[in-house]
């Protein structure tokens, strides 16, 4: 009994040498943020759903748009607006849309002239449109991880911009705005890193169905079930350069050795094809892949060749141009044994694309090959530049689904896995399950 009655204080002590020991670790930096990602069968926009802590009740959807510079949605009555000489103001009129005049930081407000209301310039991405509203400020709640598990929600306040109802055009029908994903400042994952004393860097696994993809914001581990499948950010198959481009706020890559199809490259001379590299964009709001029509026209023909003894089905499927017989094509793995396609990444990495991002399945026996012909071109990526300053590539949703992405803007590069089935999992395999289950 004596021993016991030592025993407990230095367990004591034990417990809060522990303690400083977990707190010195941690740093100053709080934990990374998970976010469930939801895919509309409508659009194929991808979605998050953040609740306004103020009234639980209340969630908001919003679609996550890769190359927007801020957040957006419809403000409830009675929000209250930031002023002009606030640093999210200033923040807001680094950047406007494209052929947006500079038009000052913002307008009188009606309820106190002698006060200056900030104005923001949110953009649709689906529509291209833009408006003109005032910024604001909501209270946000979203779960703090592990890697594993969402642990517990934290809250913390978000910068917005006020949109008219009228710029929800082309959103799937329950969204109420957009959530930016951009490097700058007042997008989710720079509000994130600086709320969260977390790095900016975020990682983004987008979904193939109606189930949860996941995004982690502030860096890793990511594990994904079943049990025993490695951590993936630390697992990735490479990375390559962030690239800016103009002054678009998206992100871009550089492919210096242009794209292989079944691992010859594909030869861009005799298409008017500019020189390489290949300048390539990814959007989350763009459904397929999109390639600017020389490079197009040289990568469809290579396709072809490479696949002239697959059955065909014919008339094509628009906007696809080769469509296949699918019930002659046994799925494998890594989706419909077709040949690879590798985008032959700045740094020396492969992005390798399997039949599972460039195969889509258009009717119960019709495979078409997922890519498309970029048209108005400067729509296509967001902010910024004319048709001239086009990418070659905009690389969408379809092909990014089931692989893990990690932007990482504090060193500028962009981290890729490859196709998450070869891994034997795919993005809607997070564990959205609070640890430990409440009883
Ligand atoms: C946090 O995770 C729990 C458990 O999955 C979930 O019920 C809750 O809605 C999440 N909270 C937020 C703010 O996402
Ligand atoms: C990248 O792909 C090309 C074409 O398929 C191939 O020749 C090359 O060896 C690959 N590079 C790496 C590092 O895998």
């Amino acid at each position: 009994m004596a021993e016991m009655w030592q025993l407990k204080p230095l367990l004591l002590l034990i417990a809060v040498l522990l303690g400083v020991l977990a707190c010195t670790v941690a740093g100053d930096g709080g934990m990374p943020l998970v976010i469930p990602i939801t895919k509309d069968a409508d659009t194929l926009l991808y979605s998050v759903s953040a609740p306004v802590a103020e009234n639980d009740q209340i969630t908001n959807h919003l679609v996550l748009d890769l190359s927007g510079p801020i957040i957006w949605s419809t403000c409830p009555d009675g929000y209250v607006a930031l002023g002009c000489t606030s640093p999210a103001c200033m923040q807001a009129h680094r950047f406007n849309p494209p052929n947006y005049p500079q038009t000052g930081y913002g307008r009188p407000d009606a309820d106190n002239p002698h006060r200056c209301k900030c104005t923001a310039h949110p953009y649709n991405p689906v529509t291209g449109d833009t408006a003109s509203d005032d910024m604001t400020q909501f209270t946000t709640s979203v779960n703090a991880t592990d890697g594993w598990n969402p642990l517990y929600p934290v809250s913390f306040v978000v910068s917005t911009s006020c949109a008219p109802e009228s710029l929800l055009t082309g959103l799937p029908w329950d969204n109420v705005g957009v959530v930016g994903l951009a490097s700058s400042a007042l997008a989710l994952p720079a509000q994130i890193a600086d709320t969260q004393k977390v790095p900016n860097k975020f990682a983004l696994c987008l979904p193939s169905a109606v189930s949860n993809g996941v995004a982690i914001f502030g860096g890793g581990p990511l594990f994904l079930l079943p049990p025993g499948t490695p951590d993936i950010v630390a697992t990735l198959a490479g990375d390559t350069p962030l690239r800016k481009h103009g002054k678009s706020t998206g992100y871009y890559i550089s492919a210096d050795k242009g794209i292989a199809v079944n691992q010859i490259q594909v030869p861009l001379d005799g298409y008017g094809a500019a020189p390489l590299p290949l300048l390539i964009a990814l959007s989350s709001t763009t459904p397929y892949t999109a390639l600017r029509s020389d490079v197009y026209r040289a990568f469809i023909t290579a396709f072809d060749q490479a696949t002239s003894e697959m059955a065909r089905v014919k008339p094509e499927t628009p906007p696809f141009e080769l469509c296949y017989d699918s019930t002659q094509l046994r799925q494998a793995r890594m989706g419909y044994p077709v040949p690879q396609i590798d985008l032959m990444l700045e740094g020396g990495k492969n992005w390798t694309l399997f039949g599972g991002n460039t195969m889509t399945l258009v009717n119960d026996n019709t495979v078409c090959l997922a890519f498309v012909e970029m048209r108005e071109e400067n729509k296509q990526y967001g902010y910024g530049g004319g048709p001239k300053e086009a990418p070659a590539v905009v690389i969408g949703g379809f092909q990014m689904e089931n692989n893990l992405l990690v932007f990482d803007m504090e060193n500028q590069r962009l981290g890729f896995s490859s196709l998450l089935y070869g891994k034997h999992t795919t993005c809607s395999n997070f564990n959205f399950l609070k640890f430990p289950v409440p009883a």
